[in-house]
Order: C-alpha cells, then structure tokens, then sequence
C-alpha cells in the first residue's frame, strides 16, 4: 500500500489525570475513512487536539510522533500548525451551532473560512461546496443567520466550511452526535459522498459502532487510552478479536449479519445508503446498549 498520509504514535496526558491516551498509533491513507470508537473518556478527543496540535492550549501534553504527508507535526511551530489547520486538516465538532458565531451571517462566516487561507473571491468554491453539502446556493441562504437554522443544516454549513480548501484530511469528532437518527443518517451520507467527489480522508470519532461501521474502511477500537483492534467493518463484525470488541459487537441488538446472505460482508453493503439509514435509527438505542456493556 502506498504511504499513509498520516501517520501516528503517541501518548498523551494531562497534569493530575495521567496518561489518556498510552502509546496508540494509526495510520490513514489518502482518501481512506478511519473510525475510531471508544467510550467517553477514552481519550477520542484528545487525539484529535493531538494531530491538530491544540492539547496545550487545554492544558495537556504529548510526546511520540505525527506525521502529515512526510511533515512532522509534534515540535512544529504554531505558525506553521495554523497554515495546516483548516487548510489541509479540517475539523468538525458535534454541536454546530455552538461552533458558528451567532451574530455572523452564514455567507460572512463562509468568507471568512475562505480567506483565512486563500486571497481573492472564493465565491465560486463557496457555491460548489454548498452544492457538495446539499445546501441552498442563493443569497437568501447565505443572508441567514446561525439561529434561523436547524440543527442538521447548521451541521452542514460547518461541514462545508471544513472541506471549502479541499483538506486531504478531515477530522469529525462525533459530528452526528447532538441529531435526530434521521439527520445523523443525512449526514453520514453527506461525509461519504464528500469522501468520493472530493477524495477527503476521515478520521470519524464516534462512540457508536454501527454508524462508523456503516461509514467507514477501517475501524479503530480505543479502550482507556489504548487501540485494542484495528480492522474493516467486516472483519470487527464477523471476527471480533479483542474481548471488549466481543462485548460492543455482541450487544448490538438489531442485526444479525452472518444471516443477512445478500449481504457477503464486502464494503459496499456497509455503503447502501438504505441500510445506514436503517442503523442510524437505531442509534439510540445502540447509545443506551453501548452504556451498559462500559458499565458492565
Ligand atoms: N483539559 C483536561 N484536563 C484534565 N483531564 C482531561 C482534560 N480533557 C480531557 N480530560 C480527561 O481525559 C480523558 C479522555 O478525554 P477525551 O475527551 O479525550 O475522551 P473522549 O473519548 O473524547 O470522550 P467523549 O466520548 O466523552 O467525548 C477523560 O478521562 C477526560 O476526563
Ligand atoms: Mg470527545
């Protein structure tokens, strides 16, 4: 396989907490979607404050290495990490509306996302990624303020801000979490097909398995700071090696794969649109099973 476009192995911390995240490494190749999956407090968040080069500024610390397209990242300058940062990396967080700025317009923050990397009128990008996102492309929209928006297209607006300069890798830290099962199952069409028009690398953080399943072509599984599994959809599903995936897979209440004989297991049943809309409506109750079993 070609070389990864980014490449890690860390350990992590934070004064008085100790380690979160115990020499955990992960590769994700150019246009590949990566999920990691772990419990909250697993150290999910951290890693990505990690790549992005932001744990210091919550007071954390790191130490190993990231590579980004042959770039090491850990030591880099912050000048530097902010060329990168929503350039070449893109984030998206989990609630939308919290991360745009109330008293902007949606076309302003739009701008703003533009030329904080690039001069002159990026208004043509601007159409074409709403376009991508599946948001209006006219004046009115743009004229909007955050508040005049649902929960789902705000989440979309900040989607298209983090692919506007086409980075080769996005960050979405739990990115459905705070929507409805319909909306998250919306959106997690919206990051596949960004990932085929626009070839965008993801690295997806969820604490829900049959989502990132759905999504993704490898799957990390991260218990207390360590990566216990790394596997496709299929082989986690059919094969689950380490004894804590056996519990996450094991408790999923709804589908039996191995009985599903249209199914084969290939990536393109976990990509039918059909059926991750199906999983998503389920995520709720996949929320309140995936408590137990942690708790267990
Ligand atoms: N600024 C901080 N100072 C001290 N400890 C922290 C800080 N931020 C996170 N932690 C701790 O580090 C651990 C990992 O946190 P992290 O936010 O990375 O987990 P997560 O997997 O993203 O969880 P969630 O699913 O709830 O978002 C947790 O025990 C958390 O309490
Ligand atoms: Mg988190």
């Amino acid at each position: 396989m070609d070389q990864p476009i980014l490449s890690l192995r860390l350990t992590a911390g934070y004064p008085g907490k100790g380690v979160v995240l115990n020499d955990v490494c992960l590769d994700i190749h150019a246009g590949e979607i990566v999920g990691l999956v772990g419990q909250s407090g697993s150290g999910k968040s951290t890693m990505t404050l990690c790549i992005l080069r932001l744990l210091g500024f919550k007071g954390g610390n790191d130490s190993g290495t990231i590579v980004f397209r042959g770039e090491q990242l850990v030591g880099q300058r912050e000048a530097r990490m902010r060329q990168i940062r929503g350039k070449d990396i893109g984030l998206v967080l989990q609630s939308p509306l919290a991360s745009l700025n109330p008293s902007m317009r949606i076309g302003k923050q739009l701008e703003e996302a533009w030329s904080a990397h690039e001069n002159g009128d990026g208004r043509a990008t601007i159409f074409r990624t709403l376009q991508a996102v599946s948001l209006p492309q006219d004046e009115a929209f743009l004229n909007r303020y955050p508040r005049q928006l649902s929960v789902g297209l705000a989440q979309r607006v900040l989607i298209a801000m983090a692919v506007l300069h086409r980075p080769a890798l996005l960050l979405a830290d739990e990115p459905t979490s705070a929507l409805d099962a319909l909306t998250q199952a919306e959106i997690l069409g919206l990051f596949r097909t960004l990932n085929r028009e626009f070839g965008t690398a993801i690295l997806f953080v969820s604490h829900d398995l049959l989502s990132v399943a759905s999504l993704c072509h490898q799957v990390a599984i991260l218990e207390k700071g360590r990566i216990v599994e790394q596997s496709t959809p299929a082989e986690i599903f059919e094969r689950p090696q380490h004894p804590y995936t056996r519990r996450l897979v094991g408790a999923i209440p709804i589908l039996d794969f191995q009985k599903r004989p249209e199914s084969g297991l290939q990536g393109e049943f976990y990509s039918d649109p059909e059926f991750s809309k199906q999983l998503a409506l389920f995520t709720a109750q996949l929320d309140q099973t995936v408590e137990k079993v942690n708790a267990a």
